[in-house]
């Protein structure tokens, strides 16, 4: 990506957005600055419903930790095996990176952009790569120009299908990670008296919003989370922090060890192609 021709726009008029050393300036002169750690920031005010929106400092510490122990490294895999091995890759509510360094070192002739909403976690994606660009934007409203994502990622992060449109190109694909039913179930009967088998299936969504399901993957195992801090971090990097009584977290932490059965399903998309 040369900074003349970046393919990232203004979030305020929309126009092609040109580095001039360490900003990034449209036509209309509005500007942004490279932060020191190497991100840009392309997040408007009037996009945040909080100050500091996304996932806290916490949140990514807890998710940096867990995602190195390299329990999850099938699911980074398997995402892998589906993308393509060049063009443009957008990896929307990239988080703290882990899958999206893992993807660029796997298609290192793609150009990958990883966008969130949390400048913490784009703090950390920053320490994992030099090689990506970094944005805190909101994936609402990627800003890039419209269809030059060959690829876009989605990946444990809710599905936003008007930016998914903007962003793909017309022969573009969407692979998209969610939970399956049983995931962490081991986990969840350990904190909720009532667990039900439920995941995520995006396609209805997907499928009103025009785009089509070309390939489903299921990638299932157990693996052992140790006990005390491993668990904790798996536990509070899962949205079960939010809702889960005091006493119950004691109950999680008095464990020495708990095997989970991991069960995460991949799709890929397309744009829904006229059969007429
Ligand atoms: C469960 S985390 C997943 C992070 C990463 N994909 C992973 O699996 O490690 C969801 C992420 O979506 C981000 N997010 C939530 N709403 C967003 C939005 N509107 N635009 C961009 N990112 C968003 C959060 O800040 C968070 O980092
Ligand atoms: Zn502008």
């Amino acid at each position: 990506m040369t900074d003349s021709a970046s393919g990232l726009i203004c979030p305020k008029c929309e126009q092609p957005l040109i580095a001039n050393g360490k900003q990034w300036q449209c036509p209309n002169r509005h500007s942004y600055d490279t932060a020191k750690q190497g991100y840009i920031n392309l997040l408007l005010v009037n996009q945040k419903k909080s100050k500091n929106p996304g996932d806290d400092a916490d949140m990514v510490r807890a998710r940096t930790d867990f995602l190195d122990t390299g329990i999850y490294a099938p699911i980074s895999d398997a995402l892998n095996a589906m993308v393509a091995a060049d063009g443009v890759i957008l990896d929307i509510g990239c988080g703290e990176g882990y899958y999206t360094e893992r993807l660029q070192t796997h298609v290192p002739q793609a150009s990958v952009i990883g966008l969130d909403i949390s400048r913490e976690a784009i703090k950390g994606a920053c320490r994992r790569s030099k090689d990506i660009t970094w944005l805190v934007a909101s994936g609402a409203r990627p800003p890039v120009s419209a269809g030059t994502v060959d690829t876009i990622i989605s990946l444990f992060t809710p599905l936003m299908p008007p930016g998914l449109n903007h962003a793909l190109s017309d022969k573009g694909e969407i692979i998209t990670v969610n939970t399956g039913p049983r995931h962490l179930m081991q986990l969840r009967e350990l904190i909720y008296d009532d667990v039900r088998n439920e995941g995520f299936v995006p396609t209805a969504k997907m499928v009103d919003a025009g785009f089509e399901c070309i390939e489903e993957r299921v990638v299932t195992y157990t693996a052992t989370v140790a006990g005390g801090e491993p668990l904790l971090a798996l536990f509070n990097m899962t949205p079960h922090r939010w809702k889960v009584k005091p006493e119950r977290v004691e109950k999680l932490l008095s464990v020495d060890s708990l095997t989970l059965e991991i069960d995460v399903v991949l799709h890929r998309f397309r744009r829904q192609t006229d059969t007429q």
